[in-house]
């Protein structure tokens, strides 16, 4: 337990160290106690950022902290790039104009920050860029963010005991790079930026047929599909909303994906009406597609890829501190690896537990998947923030091995395997779904430190309450419904009578939970009205 009177002790003891600092000015460069480096202003990165300047002074006395981001403003995927490069050339964001949230945006906000007044619950991408711009700015953090500056090699330069991180830094804007050294780095470079491309059999026949295979990181524009006959690959929510997005456009459309039965994890969706459900593909020998299930189809000449992305971290691989490796490939040992699915061995999908660096010398942040955006990256920003400043509210790196293989035992008595499972850790889709029945992932990081003698401090929950708020839970509960609902409320009363009626004059979170109430009444309503049953997106189409 760490004692309060601990914490103002610590608290003292920096504060002399800092004035002591002060007086040797002259004599010697000032060293920080600590020297922190954010590598990406998304989501994630802003959340690291403000939970490290949140802490309470005394514990963050001496810090140098500061944040580097290679784009020309922050706000990762929600910040727009219109015209991409062409492949090979990588986008720096998946985010086409039509998209907005897939869910309702109470459930992915900060703790105790709801959106903007009337914002459409389904809330349209520029306002979820200018939410997290926002909480930035507002915090007044805006000044330790350097923009257009590219980290391209980290590595730690000492062995398990002294040493720190030697940072290859971009400046973009002035054309010049530099070295930069700090003890601890934390890593938010996000998951969505490297297309995960699928070995297809025969894929050079279907090139050489003039046929086109495009992944929907470059996707835009849906009129690019007019005349096409197109197969959309992939179950995520990609692929959902592509498929919908392009059918009014394309001549043809087929949607090649698993069905829960192949596939526990995948998510289900009901069948989208005028995009027939194929399998996966098994081969394009000969120019034409040949499904899992023997079935051919000749007359498509586009695969639109929507099979997600590959998480990998380019600057730690560059100094030899990720291996990337194949997926099926053996771990090394002790030290960090990729298969692109899955970063292993971490803590609690956080922290790094390489054996060449001591447990707090690199975070990641922002890998798990389908968790509530807001929530996630609030909790693993505050988890970075206090074990920074409290190193001894970790336990040994092999204590948090152990528990990271325990872990991995329960998803395989789960009957899934950890290693495709990758980091879905609670919420999401299949039997996965709130499998730690003990409480949320965010939970789980945050009741940790409670129950370690920080309770009450900034961000973290009393003694006896949670992190995770109750209405967050019913709203997360109502997940997808939010969004078949949604889409059918703007189809049968046309979009701004749709807004109105359920964004106006709504302010507070509990305004915009009544609003989800309201709206997940408003389709059960529907549904007894048209007794159709359970078949929810059935009914999107159904009813017109
Ligand atoms: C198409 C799409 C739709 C989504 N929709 C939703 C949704 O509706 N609701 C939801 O909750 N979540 C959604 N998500 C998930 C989304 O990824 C998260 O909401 C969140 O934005 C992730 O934030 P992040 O900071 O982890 O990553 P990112 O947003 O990817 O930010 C990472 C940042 O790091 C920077 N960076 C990377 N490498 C470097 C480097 N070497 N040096 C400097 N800077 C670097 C990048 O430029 C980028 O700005 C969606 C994702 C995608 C792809
Ligand atoms: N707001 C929105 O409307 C919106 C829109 C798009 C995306 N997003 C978000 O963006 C993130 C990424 O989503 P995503 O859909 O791009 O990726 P994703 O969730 O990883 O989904 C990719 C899917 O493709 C499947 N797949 C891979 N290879 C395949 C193959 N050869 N044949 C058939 N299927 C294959 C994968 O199955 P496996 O299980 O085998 O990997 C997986 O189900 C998520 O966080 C998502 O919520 C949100
Ligand atoms: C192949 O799969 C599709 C759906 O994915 C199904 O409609 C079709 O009937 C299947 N065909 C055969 C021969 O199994
Ligand atoms: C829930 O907590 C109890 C007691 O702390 C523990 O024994 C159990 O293993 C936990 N269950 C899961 C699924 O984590
Ligand atoms: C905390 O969460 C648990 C699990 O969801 C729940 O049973 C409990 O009632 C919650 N406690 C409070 C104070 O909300």
């Amino acid at each position: 337990m760490l004692a309060l009177s601990r914490v103002l002790l610590l608290s003292a003891a920096l504060f002399t160290s800092a004035s002591a600092v002060t007086v040797q000015k002259h004599l010697e460069a000032p060293r920080h106690t600590k020297r922190i480096a954010v590598v990406g202003m998304g989501a994630s990165g802003i959340s690291a950022l403000r939970a490290i300047m949140d802490l309470p002074e005394g514990l963050r006395a001496g810090w140098e902290v500061v944040a580097y981001e290679q784009r020309d403003d922050v706000g990762g995927i929600w910040l727009p790039q219109d015209n991409p490069p062409p492949p090979p050339g990588l986008p720096e964001t998946p985010l086409y104009p039509m998209l907005r949230t897939n869910g309702a945006h109470p459930y992915q906000t900060l703790p105790h920050a709801p959106f903007p007044p009337e914002t459409p619950l389904l809330a349209p991408h520029a306002a979820v860029l200018r939410y997290h711009q926002d909480a930035l700015a507002r915090a007044k953090l805006t000044s330790l963010v350097w923009l257009r500056h590219a980290v391209l090699r980290a590595e730690w330069v000492g062995d398990v005991r002294e040493g720190f991180w030697e940072l290859l830094v971009e400046d973009r804007a002035r054309r010049r790079t530099f070295l930069k050294h700090v003890d601890h780095l934390i890593a938010a470079p996000g998951i969505n930026r490297f297309p995960n491309y699928p070995d297809f059999d025969g894929v050079e026949d279907w090139l050489a047929a003039g046929k086109e295979i495009v992944h929907c990181v470059y996707f835009r524009d849906p009129r690019a599909f007019v005349g096409r006959h197109v197969v959309v690959v992939g179950a995520g929510p990609s692929g959902w909303d592509i498929v919908r997005h392009i059918l009014p456009h394309a001549a043809s459309v087929h949607w090649s994906r698993d069905t829960r039965e192949d596939n526990p994890s995948s998510p289900k969706w009901d069948p989208i009406p005028g995009a027939p459900d194929r399998p996966r593909i098994m081969s394009l020998a000969g120019g034409v597609i040949t499904f899992a299930n023997g079935t051919t189809l000749a007359r498509a000449d586009v695969l639109l890829l929507a099979t997600g992305y590959e998480t990998r971290i380019p600057f730690l691989t560059a100094g030899g501190f990720l291996d990337e490796l194949p997926r099926g490939a053996p771990r090394p040992e002790g030290v960090l690896s990729t298969t692109g699915r899955y970063v292993r061995p971490l803590f609690e999908h956080v922290l790094a537990l390489d054996t060449r660096y001591p447990p707090g010398a690199l975070y990641l942040h922002g890998l798990p998947m389908y968790n509530p955006t807001g929530l996630t990256t609030a909790a693993q920003g505050l988890f970075m923030a206090y074990t920074l400043a409290q190193p001894e509210l970790l336990r040994s790196r092999v204590q948090m091995l152990r528990d990271l293989e325990e872990r991995e035992e329960r998803v395989r008595e789960l009957g899934l395997d950890p290693e495709r499972v990758g980091h879905k850790p609670t919420i999401g889709y299949g039997p996965l779904a709130g499998h730690l029945a003990n409480g949320s992932y965010e939970d789980l990081l945050m009741h940790s430190l409670r129950d370690r003698g920080l309770a009450g401090y900034p961000g973290i929950p009393q003694l006896g309450a949670n992190f995770t708020e109750q209405w967050r839970l019913y709203v997360m509960s109502t997940g997808t419904d939010v969004l078949f609902a949604w889409n059918a409320g703007e189809l049968t009363e046309g979009v701004e009578r749709w807004n109105e009626r359920w964004t106006k004059g709504r302010v507070t979170e509990k305004d915009y939970v009544k609003a989800v109430k309201g709206v997940i009444e408003w389709w059960k309503e529907g549904k007894r009205r048209t007794g159709k049953g359970d078949q929810r997106s059935a009914d999107v189409w159904g009813w017109f």
